[in-house]
């Protein structure tokens, strides 16, 4: 790409951060399809990877939606696609009541998406249902919450390497902005992310020492995650989540110019699951895929079946991106939950990665329990996560738990042990 830099002061001299137009257009959340404010400005391409390109007081009444927050700001930043090119996204901090300007969590949304509209920076005003409890807790802890949207504007759900670069320069892009956004300039920041939102957190954990060595992550919890998406497509398939699987292929060929024509090309053109209507589903939000999609066996969608998976094309795309273990060591404090009974993607796959990680010398807790499912594992290990992240953050964490190495156990944990 060529980055004209001597144009690029004057492109960006015109534009103001936090400009009057962005202000006085956003008194109603507009959906990002529609939202002009979501629009590269000229010149981004020539920025570093996580420079802001736009902020702005998230619109609406922040308050009203969000328990907790006093307030919210939109970002735009720059970021990179899964070949390091350049790519932008957009992120939301939620300014708690009583802010710890110190404190930091990147929360990722297990959003799960091929459908823009659906980004968490305008779904949170419809109240999220995934894992919301999970971040109020922490808000009314006074930490400042980052949610990105990290599969980007493309909606590259499952494509592992941009949204983990996405989730790390959406933490780059607030740390630049700290002074203007109440935060400290030596605010700690650790990630926290569940199923999908482990997924970008987890890519971002093993890519953060290449792609930002500059950065200090003081921890991540990461719950339920996806270790393997195309064990994962297959597990998914004829199940009622299959519309999961959907959007993943979506997601990660998004990255792949031509692989989903290529793909399309696999497809039956008649019956009742032929090319038409999977293509016309990439229209639709993700609660309507989820019903069109759901219990169906998605490889009657294929003239050869899951064949494609193990064609060199895509399973290079889903090994290089969909595939965790391979792309580094998480350099910071972990801690890990998985239900031993989670049927989204077994246990197993998990379990080798941590394995992997710790040979290299990772520092991780890693629990495995012995009761719930996917979903289930979702509120049970929420709260020990918690407490690991506030342990972090009080800078307590060497008192309460190991400071290097691994441990792993199996445990029993319910929700109910801890609410009441
Ligand atoms: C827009 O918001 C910024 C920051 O909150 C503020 O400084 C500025 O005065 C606002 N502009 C208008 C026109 O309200
Ligand atoms: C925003 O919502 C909060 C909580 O419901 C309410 O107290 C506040 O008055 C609202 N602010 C505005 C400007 O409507
Ligand atoms: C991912 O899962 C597929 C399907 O089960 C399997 O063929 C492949 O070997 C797995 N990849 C890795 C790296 O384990
Ligand atoms: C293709 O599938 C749709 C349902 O998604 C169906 O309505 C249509 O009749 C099918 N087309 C053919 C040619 O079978
Ligand atoms: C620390 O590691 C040891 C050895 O693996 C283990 O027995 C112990 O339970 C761990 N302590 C904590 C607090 O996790």
């Amino acid at each position: 790409m060529l980055c004209l830099h001597y144009l690029a002061p004057i492109a960006f001299g015109l534009f103001s951060l936090v400009s009057a137009a962005d202000n006085s257009s956003t008194t109603v959340p507009i959906p990002p399809s529609l939202d002009p404010w979501y629009t590269a400005p000229q010149g981004w391409k020539c920025k570093p990877a996580g420079t802001p390109l736009r902020v702005r007081p998230a619109p609406g009444n922040i308050s009203a939606v969000v328990k907790g927050a006093a307030s919210a700001y939109n970002v735009m930043y720059r970021t990179s696609n899964s070949h390091y090119e350049p790519s932008w996204a957009v992120t939301t901090l939620l300014v708690p009541q009583t802010p710890n300007p110190k404190a930091l969590l990147s929360y990722q949304i297990a959003y799960d998406t091929h459908h823009l509209d659906d980004s968490p920076s305008y779904t949170i005003y419809s109240g999220l249902a995934t894992d919301a409890m999970a971040w109020e807790l922490v808000l009314t802890s006074g930490l400042f919450i980052n949610l990105p949207d990290y599969e980007g504007p493309t909606c590259s759900f499952g494509a592992g390497i941009t949204s983990g670069l996405a989730t790390i320069d959406s933490v780059r892009a607030l740390l630049s902005l700290s002074d203007e956004l109440g935060l400290a300039a030596d605010a700690q920041y650790a990630m926290w992310g569940y199923s999908g939102g482990a997924l970008a957190s987890q890519w971002a954990a093993e890519l953060q020492e290449s792609y930002a060595p500059e950065m200090n992550f003081a921890g991540m919890a990461i719950g339920g995650v996806p270790i393997n998406a195309t064990s994962v497509i297959r597990d998914l398939s004829g199940t009622p989540p299959a519309g999961l699987a959907f959007s993943a292929i979506w997601g990660l060929t998004s990255q792949y110019p031509g692989s989903w024509d290529e793909l399309l090309k696999r497809m039956k053109t008649e019956g009742p699951m032929n090319v038409t209507g999977w293509t016309d589903a990439v229209k639709k939000s993700t609660t309507e895929t989820a019903t069109i999609f759901a219990n169906q066996d998605l490889s009657e969608y294929f003239t050869n079946g899951f064949d494609f998976l193990y064609e060199t094309l895509f399973s290079t795309i889903f090994y290089r991106d969909g595939t965790l273990g391979h792309s580094g060591t998480p350099k910071m404090p972990v801690y890990a939950y998985k239900a031993i009974q989670d049927e989204i993607n077994p246990i197993a796959e998990l379990d080798e990665v941590i394995a992997q990680y710790c040979h290299d010398g990772a520092n991780i807790l890693y629990e495995r329990n012995t009761i719930g499912d996917h979903a289930a594992e979702g509120l049970n290990g929420a709260y020990p996560a918690l407490f690991w992240l506030q342990s972090v953050f009080a800078g307590t964490y060497g008192s309460t738990y190991n400071t290097t190495g691994c441990t792993i156990r199996d445990v029993t944990t319910s929700y109910s042990d801890f609410s009441s």
